[in-house]
């Protein structure tokens, strides 16, 4: 019988290339050894950005610090928020993902803790479904808060959690409670005020059974903001220009 794979051959390398191939594939492997735990020490911990979509009353880009906590069936996503120049407290904020569920969060920063998972929830200061349909968002940042070597860790992580945050697919959108005032402030119109974005450049993925949970008037604003700056739909998609003067033009997208 031929052989087909001669192992001594790949032990002790006879040729100048293959010892060269060899000693590339070693030092290969001892850099990956030293990148991979590095970046995968970065994930767990927090990164910190300026928005490109949240802003101050000031128009001023917010500071976001996100955590990621990954689990076995339940992974958790922190950020906390607040003003660059740090004059005030920052917001606390967190999304639970499990069976297909994205539950919203705002939290006591002071009795809540993100190494323990110990969630006390407040009040919302905001309505969380007025930018988020689908659970957690890919981050978009102006600029990461870091330099050099430790700015490029931060890029290639975003990368990395946004990839995550895409292979969740379609989720359902959960308050805290299900208490009327938590409910209201979760999403502040009422269910026969709701109704479907339905643009035909954006169902395609944003639709009942798509990789994306339906957007709603709900989420005009954000759809219009990410629509104005060339990040939705995503590349090669195109928005069709009768979609693009419903969502920017008009001013409000109607009802039908
Ligand atoms: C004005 C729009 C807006 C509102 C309102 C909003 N978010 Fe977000 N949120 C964002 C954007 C945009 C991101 C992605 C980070 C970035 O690029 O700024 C984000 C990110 C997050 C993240 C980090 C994980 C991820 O999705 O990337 C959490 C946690 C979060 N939001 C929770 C909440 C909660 C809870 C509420 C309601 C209290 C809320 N958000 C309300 C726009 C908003
Ligand atoms: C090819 C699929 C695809 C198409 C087409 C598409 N989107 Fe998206 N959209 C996504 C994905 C994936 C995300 C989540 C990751 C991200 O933010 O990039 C997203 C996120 C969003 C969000 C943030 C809320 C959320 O679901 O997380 C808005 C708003 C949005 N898209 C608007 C639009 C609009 C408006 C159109 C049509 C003009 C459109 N998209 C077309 C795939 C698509």
């Amino acid at each position: 019988m031929k052989k087909i794979l001669n192992i001594s051959s790949l032990a002790a390398p006879k040729s100048g290339a293959a010892l060269l191939a060899t000693l590339l594939l070693a030092v290969g492997f001892i850099a990956l050894g030293f990148t991979v735990p590095a970046l995968l020490q970065r994930l767990v911990r927090p990164i910190e950005f300026i928005s490109l979509e949240s802003k101050d009353p000031r128009d001023v880009h917010m500071k976001n610090k996100v955590l990621f906590k990954p689990g076995f069936k339940r992974d958790v996503w922190y950020m906390w928020q607040g003003l660059q120049d740090d004059s005030s407290p920052l917001d606390l904020l967190a999304i639970v993902v499990e069976n297909k569920t994205a539950t919203f969060f705002q939290l006591d920063p002071n009795k809540s803790n993100v190494n323990t998972g110990k969630l006390v929830p407040v009040p919302y200061r905001a309505s969380c479904m007025s930018c988020h349909s689908n659970g957690p968002r890919a981050m978009r940042p102006k600029k990461v808060v870091a330099r050099g070597m430790q700015a490029t860790f931060y890029r290639l992580t975003v990368a990395l959690l946004n990839i995550r945050i895409k292979l969740y697919g379609s989720l359902e959108n959960k308050p805290y409670a299900k208490d009327k005032k938590t409910i209201a402030s979760f999403h502040p119109l009422k269910p026969s005020q709701v109704y479907a974005l339905d643009l035909e450049s954006c169902i395609k993925c944003h639709a009942k059974g798509g990789i994306r949970a339906p957007l709603t008037n709900e989420q005009w604003w954000t759809a219009r903001h990410l629509v104005s700056t060339g990040s939705m739909p995503p590349w090669p998609y195109q928005i069709s220009s009768g979609d693009k003067a419903a969502l920017l033009g008009s001013g409000r997208v109607t009802a039908n």
